[in-house]
């Protein structure tokens, strides 16, 4: 299995934060966007990853992250010169993902909760069809939204609808089998000019091959589209990570838990962070030891 992260766009729903700084490398309490949906690959034990950013941003992208060595894992880059849609990261990635199934998430998407690496693993274990995930929200109307009926089959799939029909919004994490290349480039812009998402997903449910996973009510699906949200998406994570003594998508602890590193390249990794109260993390949970605090949905194979 293979993975895609989308992290291009303008970001100018936060400007002027975003006027010198891509939306995905903005702080999230104690570490950039972008770590969080590398994170849930990593998860789901996806360690080939495709990083698309826009070209102006795609070397200051390989000055922070590098080719992924250091987390056990590989990134390779692509660039999307224009925000013309999400699916189009599809067509961009056709040679990455070659015969591969493969997961893209969204570049602002932050997933936290129970049971969510089983999630992902079900999901990744499924090579044909695809999987979205839907969170119940306040504001459907802002996302893409699924539609169920009494026995819970999904039955609609709409993007940003004037008038949603359920509350269930379309989270930014999907898996693919290698069918989404072709029916990606055979999608028509929509009104707004984008190469939809939603309409790929919908070819998938029309064919009866869409699995739906819907997160729990106490699963946190964060957005980061707005300064407030993504104030809110700062808060929660320093809340739970103060709280717990774990941190939420610290990479180094994901690949040494998942022996993807060795302890060797686990303290390289402490040493590039130790005037930071992340590296102090890294340091007291080398010294805790690799399988302390690894409960539940932290615990590793
Ligand atoms: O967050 C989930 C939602 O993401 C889904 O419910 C919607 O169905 C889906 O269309 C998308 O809606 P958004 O309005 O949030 O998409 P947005 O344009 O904000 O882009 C989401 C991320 O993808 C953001 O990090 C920028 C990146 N992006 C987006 C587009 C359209 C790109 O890199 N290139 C693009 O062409």
């Amino acid at each position: 299995m293979k993975g895609i992260i989308l992290a291009g766009g303008s970001g100018s729903r936060l400007y002027p934060i975003t006027l010198g700084v891509n939306k995905h490398l903005l702080p999230v309490y104690d570490k950039p966007l972008i770590y969080y949906p590398l994170a849930t690959l990593m998860l789901a034990n996806i360690r080939d990853i495709l990083l698309i950013t826009r070209p102006e941003d795609q070397d200051l992208y390989k000055t922070i992250l590098g080719n992924g060595r250091q987390w056990g894992i590989h990134i390779t880059y692509a660039t999307q010169d224009h925000p013309r849609g999400i699916a189009e990261s599809i067509i961009i990635a056709e040679d990455f993902v070659g015969t591969s199934p493969f997961a893209l998430i969204l570049g602002d998407n932050m997933f936290f909760g129970h049971g969510f690496r089983s999630m992902l693993l079900d999901a990744a274990r499924h090579e044909t069809g695809a999987t979205i995930f839907c969170n119940w929200v306040i504001d459907p109307e802002r996302f893409g939204v699924a539609e169920f009926d009494r026995q819970n089959t999904l039955i609609s799939i709409e993007e940003k609808p004037e008038h949603p029909k359920s509350n269930y919004a379309i989270t930014g994490l999907y898996f693919y089998d290698t069918q989404a290349i072709e029916f990606a480039k055979n999608l028509k812009p929509s009104p707004r000019g984008e190469i939809e998402i939603t309409d790929l997903n919908r070819l998938y449910l029309e064919k009866k091959q869409l699995k739906t996973v819907n997160l729990h009510r106490g699963f946190a699906w964060l957005d980061t589209g707005t300064h407030e949200s993504l104030l809110d998406a700062s808060n929660y994570v320093a809340t739970i990570e103060k709280r717990q003594g774990l941190k939420i998508a610290c990479l180094e602890e994901i690949a040494w838990r998942n022996n993807w590193i060795s302890d060797e390249q686990f303290l390289a990794c402490y040493h590039k962070n130790k005037n930071s109260s992340y590296g102090a993390y890294l340091h007291r949970i080398y010294h805790q030891g690799k399988y302390a605090g690894s409960l539940s949905n932290i615990r590793f194979a």
